[in-house]
């Protein structure tokens, strides 16, 4: 299980993902005794610092968000690792000094990891590759979104890839490290069950949510320029729809899954000027209540009186292929709803006939409930007979599966995954360059039909499921968003 010895250098090493994510994350592949001497971790930013000062922060970080419990000579053994170096990626200071922190080993993994704005992606590749740092076994790990838009992701590739080569960049889409969305491909593919019924002619449509309680954090900047189109469906919802829409891959490497993915991509209907009204809401969150309490409105929370940023979005997708044609997948994603949950349900298509009479009841459509998080488990839906002499009454219950209760073992967090699979090349788990492009080039022209259209984004409540007009977008087609959430 261990990996070799490398070298991991963080640039925004001193930002929000590092301390959320990333050292936590590394904290606990090391207490898992994944790493061997001598790993070394080199945390880069612009601000001055020492070493030491640097792994207090780290180390405050820890206690603040990994939550895992270690003696003081474990924490230290970990610190000891980790080194800064300070460092303005535009200026020619400082990339001697990150030089000689480097092994010097042409064999030994060296990983760039861009937590950085994506602005920032082409000229650390450069500043990389002008100060000799790049060896044969380096990879650099870049952070969505990538760019914002087509044309800004094709610049931005452009530029990593004069550096590196594809198979050195390993795009980071955190979603695709979940524990349950790599179950979205073992269900379908370890299994003789789906894959037979796993299309329009059996499948009524599916629904992907991704829900989120919190506003926009600290993170106003970014997200104001952004918006919920950008943040989350260009990547995550759309990764996810690829994998529950692709074909069967021939195996689990890279390309192979890739190359359906992409497929799936480029069969997405284009919505654009023509059918945003219909296929498309935006919404934004005013002042509600949110996990217990008042909260302002997103505007409030921006300082952004005038902002028409949507912190929620809802679509009807149509995969157009021979599979999935006649099946929509209605997609939503918001911040400030009543609750965390990410989930996936495949709603069946009804039963051709019926040979219960009234008294028995309404027959519900096989449903099957992925849920991503929290509390992930799947459940699948059937009607059956409800006990008793008095009759054939039948009833709606799931088959429930609970992988905490099922499997009971620590289940790593995204990004422990990915990081461990940077380090050992696999790129399964990552976006292909013509992925990510590709997504962008779906993306840009409902973006470019909501300018057009110039209304602003509907209101709802925080702590509520979004504007009206997304309950109507799926109501319809005479279905409904699933009503057990
Ligand atoms: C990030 C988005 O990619 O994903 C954030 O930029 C969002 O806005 C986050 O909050 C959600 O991730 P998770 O793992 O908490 O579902």
């Amino acid at each position: 299980l261990k990996v070799d010895p490398f070298d991991l250098i963080v640039f925004g090493g001193t930002g929000d993902l590092a301390h959320r994510k990333l050292f936590p994350a590394l904290f606990r592949r090391f207490l898992d005794g994944q790493f061997a001497a001598p790993t070394h971790i080199i945390g880069v930013s612009r601000g001055q610092m020492s070493s030491a000062e640097y792994r207090a922060t780290i180390a405050q970080a820890l206690q603040q968000f990994s939550g895992e419990a270690a003696s003081a000579e474990t924490l230290k053994t970990f610190l000891d690792m980790i080194d800064y170096v300070s460092l303005d990626v535009g200026a020619e200071d400082g990339w001697s000094v990150l030089e000689k922190h480097l092994s010097g080993d042409p064999s030994r993994v060296r990983a760039f990891y861009l937590a950085t704005a994506p602005d920032r992606f082409g000229v650390i590749a450069k500043q990389l590759a002008a100060h000799g740092l790049v060896t044969p076994a380096s990879r650099i790990i870049v952070e969505k979104p990538i760019g914002r838009d087509s044309a800004s992701a094709a610049r931005i590739n452009d530029a990593i890839g004069a550096v590196f080569s594809e198979g050195q960049i390993f795009r980071i889409d955190h979603y695709l490290g979940k524990e349950t969305v790599q179950n979205l491909m073992a269900l379908r593919f370890a299994n003789a069950l789906f894959e037979p019924l796993w299309n329009s002619a059996h499948i009524d449509h599916v629904e992907i949510t991704v829900a989120e309680s919190i506003g926009v954090e600290g993170r106003a900047a970014y997200y104001d320029a952004a918006g919920a189109l950008r943040d989350m469906v260009q990547n995550h919802l759309l990764q996810l729809l690829c994998l529950i829409a692709m074909e069967p891959p021939n195996s689990m490497q890279a390309d192979s899954v890739r190359d359906e993915k992409l497929k799936v991509l480029k069969s997405l209907a284009p919505i654009d000027a023509s059918n945003a009204a219909t296929s498309t809401v935006r919404g934004q969150y005013h002042a509600g209540a949110s996990n217990g309490g008042a909260v302002p409105s997103y505007t409030q929370d921006v300082g952004n009186e005038k902002s028409a940023t949507e912190t929620f979005v809802a679509l009807k997708v149509s995969v157009a292929n021979w599979r999935w044609a006649g099946a929509p997948f209605y997609l939503r994603t918001g911040k400030r709803l009543p609750q965390r949950v990410s989930e996936v349900v495949v709603v069946f298509r009804a039963i051709p006939h019926s040979i219960f009479n009234v008294e028995s009841g309404r027959i519900s459509k096989t449903r099957l409930v992925i849920r991503l998080q929290p509390d992930e488990g799947i459940k699948l839906w059937l009607m059956l007979k409800e006990p008793g002499a008095g009759g054939m009454r039948l009833r709606y219950v799931p088959l429930d599966m609970n992988f905490a209760e099922a499997f009971q073992i620590y289940a790593p967090e995204a990004y422990e995954r990915l990081l461990m699979d940077v380090i050992r090349g696999n790129a399964t788990l990552f976006m292909r360059r013509d992925e990510v492009e590709a997504a962008w080039r779906w993306i840009d022209p409902i973006r470019e039909a909501w300018s057009q259209l110039n209304e602003p984004p509907r209101p709802y409540f925080a702590g509520t499921w979004g504007p009206a007009a997304a309950i109507a977008l799926v109501e319809r087609d005479g279905r409904s968003w699933n009503e057990e959430i």
